[in-house]
């Protein structure tokens, strides 16, 4: 029987150490970009793919994450007897009453690989998807849905890919593969940030993942990599030794909103995009640049 993607997780527990200190008591993945924080545009990508458990594996910052996707009675309440109706509608619309949200505690930052083996006890047997929520990627349709589409037709774990210049590669894992039909790549091996020099290719996993079951398995038995922290890939790297993985190459542009640069090339694009602000902003742009 042919299995269905209905459970998203979505790892924010790490420091953010490089938005500090815009991070000191808030979660990366609630920056803004425009007026919506990021983990809100990953949680809408996941249900345009019709996912509908939202796990967040959260840390020392969780309460912010928790109350954005809660029911705010207070504001509500306020927005109602003031008549603002339009306001009211955009907060009670933050989650459609068809999702579940569920969070999980990550005692301490441990590592990607750990914060994904976090969702353990709820994903259990199936198939799931994984959301970097600073990885903010525009497309049509959004990523995760093209992903979730190769996943009915192969049924087997899938990374996002990219290409990145050869100078770029050691700050990605990185695949070797071969191609299998148009964007979709077999891969034949990962490694976890190389020189340029040794980089086996150009092609880069990005934040987001179709993953088996059998990856917690992987999970529990991989070695802590660097500052002791277990790694994703390297757990993704002993998976495909026994399942088929493939990779691939979303349509789409990605902003890496872990960075600075990046999340301001994310604003503008954003920005220039919004339906209140296109004219005015790009009006603005054009006498600043
Ligand atoms: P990053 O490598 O971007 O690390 O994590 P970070 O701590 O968030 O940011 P910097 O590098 O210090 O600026 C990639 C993703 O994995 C999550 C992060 O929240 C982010 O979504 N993560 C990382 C965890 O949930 N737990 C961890 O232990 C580590």
């Amino acid at each position: 029987m042919k299995q269905k993607i209905t459970k998203a997780v979505f790892p924010v527990a790490g420091l953010g150490s490089r938005f500090l200190p815009a991070t000191k008591a808030t979660a990366k993945e609630m920056l803004p970009v425009v007026d919506k924080p990021l983990i809100q545009y990953a949680v809408e990508e996941a249900v345009a793919a019709g996912i509908t458990d939202m796990v967040f594996i959260t840390g020392r910052n969780k309460r912010a994450i928790e109350d954005h996707f809660d029911k705010a009675y207070e504001l509500e309440a306020t927005l109602e007897a003031g008549g603002k109706t339009e306001l009211l509608r955009l907060v009670q619309s933050v989650v459609p009453s068809h999702v579940n949200c569920i969070y999980i505690r990550q005692a301490e930052p441990l590592g990607l690989g750990h914060a994904v083996l976090c969702a353990k006890p709820v994903i259990q047997d199936e198939p799931f998807a994984v959301l970097l929520a600073d990885d903010l990627i525009d497309g049509e349709p959004p990523i995760v849905k093209q992903m979730v589409d190769v996943f009915a037709q192969h049924q087997c774990s899938i990374l996002g890919v990219q290409d990145v210049p050869r100078a770029h590669t050691k700050q990605y894992g990185i695949v070797s593969s071969s191609n299998i039909e148009p964007n979709v790549e077999k891969v034949h091996g990962i490694v976890e940030k190389p020189k340029p020099e040794v980089a086996p290719s150009t092609l880069a996993v990005v934040g987001r993942y179709i993953l088996t079951p059998r990856i917690f398995h992987h999970l529990e038995n991989v070695a802590p990599g660097a500052g002791g922290e277990l790694q994703l890939t390297d757990g993704i790297a002993a998976l495909m030794l026994e399942e088929t993985l493939l990779a691939y190459r979303y349509n789409g542009i990605r902003y890496d909103c872990g960075s600075k640069l990046g999340y301001l090339q994310a604003q503008v694009a954003f920005g220039l995009k919004h339906a209140e602000l296109r004219t005015e902003f790009a009006e603005y742009l054009k006498t600043v640049c």
